[in-house]
C-alpha cells in the first residue's frame, strides 16, 4: 500500500474486520528493479512537501500512518532512517488529504495469472475488487490520458523491461 496504490475498498473490509493493514514498500520501492517512481516522482506530493517544507518520502510515509496503516519502509541510509521517522509530530492538512486521492493508480502487478474460469477469480475486477489502477508495471496503460497530464513518463523507467 502506498499512495500510487491506495486501495481503499481492501482498507475499508480490513477496518470493519478489525485487520490491521501493514504498508509494504510505502516508497513504491523505489529505486528498485521491480519498483516504480509512481510515489517519489509524484507531482502531488512534491508540491505538498515544498509547501509543508518536509521530504516527498515524509508525506508518503505521513499519509499511510494517518489513515491508520504502518509503513513498512526500507533505507540503508543513517540519514533517511531518521527523516522517515520524523512524521509523527506534524499533520496533512484536508486539502492535502483531497489532493493525495488524485494521484494516479499504479498496480505493480496485474496478476493475470490468478484468473481462471475454473477458479475463483473470472475476472481481474474479480480478483482486484473492483480496485481501479490506472497502469500496471507491465507498461499498460488503462487510462494513458491520466497519465499524460501528471507527466509520469519517467514512471517506467524501471518497469519496462517486465
Ligand atoms: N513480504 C512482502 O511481500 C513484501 C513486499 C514488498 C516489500 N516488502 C518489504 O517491505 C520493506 C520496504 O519495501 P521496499 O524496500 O520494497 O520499498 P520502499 O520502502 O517503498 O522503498 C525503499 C527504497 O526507498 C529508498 N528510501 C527510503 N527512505 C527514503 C527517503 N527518506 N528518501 C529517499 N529515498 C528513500 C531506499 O533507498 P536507501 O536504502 O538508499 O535509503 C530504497 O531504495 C522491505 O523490507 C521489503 O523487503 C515485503
Amino acid at each position: 500500500m502506498n499512495v500510487a496504490w491506495q486501495q481503499g475498498n481492501l482498507r475499508k473490509f480490513c477496518q470493519e474486520k478489525g485487520i490491521h493493514v501493514s504498508a509494504w514498500s510505502p516508497l513504491g520501492a523505489y529505486g528498485a528493479s521491480w519498483g516504480s517512481l509512481a510515489v517519489m516522482e509524484s507531482p502531488i506530493l512534491k508540491d505538498i512537501a515544498i509547501a509543508k517544507g518536509k521530504s516527498v518520502a515524509q508525506i508518503a510515509l505521513r499519509w499511510i500512518f494517518e489513515q491508520g496503516a504502518t509503513p513498512i519502509v526500507k533505507s540503508f541510509n543513517k540519514v533517511r532512517m531518521k527523516e522517515n521517522l520524523q512524521i509523527f509530530d506534524w499533520k496533512l492538512s484536508e486539502v492535502d488529504l483531497e489532493n493525495v486521492k488524485k494521484i494516479p493508480q499504479f498496480r505493480a502487478v496485474l496478476a493475470r495469472e490468478f484468473i481462471s474460469e475454473d477458479g475463483p477469480y473470472k475476472s481481474l475486477e474479480d480478483l482486484w475488487d473492483g480496485e481501479r489502477s490506472h497502469c500496471y508495471s507491465g507498461g499498460e496503460c488503462l487510462d494513458p490520458k491520466t497519465f499524460e497530464a501528471h507527466d509520469t513518463k519517467q514512471l517506467f523507467q524501471y518497469t519496462v523491461s517486465m
